[in-house]
């Protein structure tokens, strides 16, 4: 017997009737870019294994142990764990920084060697955007207000923006010593993982999902007190314009995201998906990265929603599935040969069109038009053809009516009621 094979683990087909509600969120997710002015990138899926860890850190999961590297030759490749790092590398080879504001947007698969689990892939799909060039507050207010327009056209349920500041290097540096002060006095109640990254990554300590870790780490110091003057005043001109758009959100001080790019505003959009994996979208600002991988000193914001965590965590629609609006029903060898040219100039006036190459008996030529979810089935045999006519049922209700058999009859009886 042959092998069989099968997808691998955390790598999914979409199949048509899940496929449907892809393309009505990705449709819905341009016309948002368009009404906010962000224009389509689409990088390449594999890069230079040192953007990532140049960008993303080498201190993070994501680089540590989650990226699906290999060589060829003397070089080392890395499929995508991100997309952010691939579009500041195209920006700077391209010098796209020459128009005043940059914004760009992208839709596409990224890939991270994770645990499965629901709402956890291994190949899994961001649609982000990265808005350039641009400090002041209002950049990301208007970068998370686009966040939480982008979940309320997914018709996401109950989603809640959860907002902070990481400061910047000096602030941060200050952070991180105090906190690990505070980590190193409580070794022996943080759980083992937590312990190990006391030195290597103390703020994702206060990221533990471990009972007694969190419980040790209560009252750990914020780095909300470490904020210089400048970057308090950054946050709460944030916080205000989220005020003014009447967009609800939380301060939480303990929000860490697993990228060490960002500084000053960092934002996550969580929502049930049924499973752990709650996080739906993350994002935030990284002023220095552009500068950090060789190009401009250029201010970053943006955010990347995982689209399989959105449909999770959003009811099903059912206008998602395409229409098929006909399907061409023969009876006999005459009717068979017209229906081909009949068939191909509906598809060509625009119809969503379907028939049976091998003209098999009638009744089951019906059983396939209903179970295609054909609105009408046309009937096509030697009578309607010498008559110059075809019968048309509508196949909910059961309603016969004769047509001319021109395309022109056709369609507009089909598209009827319709613009
Ligand atoms: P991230 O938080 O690592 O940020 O990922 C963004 C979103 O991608 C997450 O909120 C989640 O919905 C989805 N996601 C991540 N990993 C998986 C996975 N294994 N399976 C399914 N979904 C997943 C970034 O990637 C940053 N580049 C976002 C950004 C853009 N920051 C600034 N600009």
């Amino acid at each position: 017997m042959s092998q069989r094979f099968h997808s691998l683990r955390g790598f999914e087909d979409i199949l048509p009737g899940a496929s449907e509600r892809w393309q009505q969120l990705e449709q819905r997710i341009r016309e948002l870019m368009r009404c906010f002015a962000f224009r389509e990138i689409r990088p390449p899926l594999v890069e230079a294994t040192g953007l990532f860890t140049r960008s993303v850190g080498e201190g993070t999961d994501i680089v540590g142990k989650e990226m699906f590297t290999f060589t060829a030759g003397d070089e080392s490749y890395t499929l995508r764990p991100e997309i952010t790092a691939s579009v500041c590398r195209a920006l700077i080879e391209h010098g796209l920084d020459r128009a005043a504001q940059l914004r760009l947007y992208y839709v596409g698969p990224a890939f991270r060697k994770e645990r499965p689990q629901k709402g956890r892939l291994r190949q899994f799909h961001q649609v982000g955007v990265e808005l350039f060039g641009e400090t002041a507050p209002g950049a990301d207010v208007e970068t998370i207000a686009l966040a939480w327009e982008l979940v309320r056209a997914a018709k996401v349920r109950q989603p809640r923006l959860t907002i902070n500041s990481l400061g910047g290097e000096t602030s941060r540096t200050a952070h991180r010593s105090a906190l690990g002060e505070f980590l190193r006095a409580r070794l022996d109640r943080l759980d083992p993982d937590s312990r190990e990254r006391v030195d290597r990554n103390p703020l994702r300590v206060l990221d533990s999902k471990i009972e007694s870790t969190k419980l040790a780490t209560a009252d750990a110091p914020s780095i909300l007190e470490f904020l210089d003057s400048e970057e308090r005043d950054h946050f709460a001109a944030v916080q205000a314009g989220l005020d003014q758009l009447q967009i609800p959100y939380e301060v939480d001080a303990r929000l860490v995201r697993g990228l060490d790019y960002y500084v000053r505003t960092t934002f996550e959009i969580a929502a049930d998906t049924g499973g752990s994996q709650n996080a739906v979208l993350g994002g935030g600002r990284y002023d220095n990265l552009l500068h950090d991988l060789g190009g401009p000193a250029l201010a970053g914001v943006g955010f990347a929603a995982g689209i399989e965590r959105i449909l999770l965590a959003s009811e099903p629609d059912p206008e998602a599935a395409p229409p098929l609006e006909l399907f061409v029903v023969t009876l006999g060898e005459s009717a068979s040969r017209a229906a081909l040219s009949l068939v191909h100039r509906l598809r060509q006036a625009g119809l969503g069109v379907l028939w049976d190459p091998a003209g098999r008996g009638l009744s089951a030529q019906l059983k396939r038009a209903s179970r295609a979810g054909a609105r009408f089935a046309a009937i096509v045999g030697d009578d309607e053809l010498a008559a110059g006519q075809l019968k048309l049922k509508q196949l909910q209700t059961g309603t016969e009516e004769q047509i001319p058999l021109e395309i022109s009859a056709v369609v507009s009886r089909l598209t009827q009621g319709k613009e």
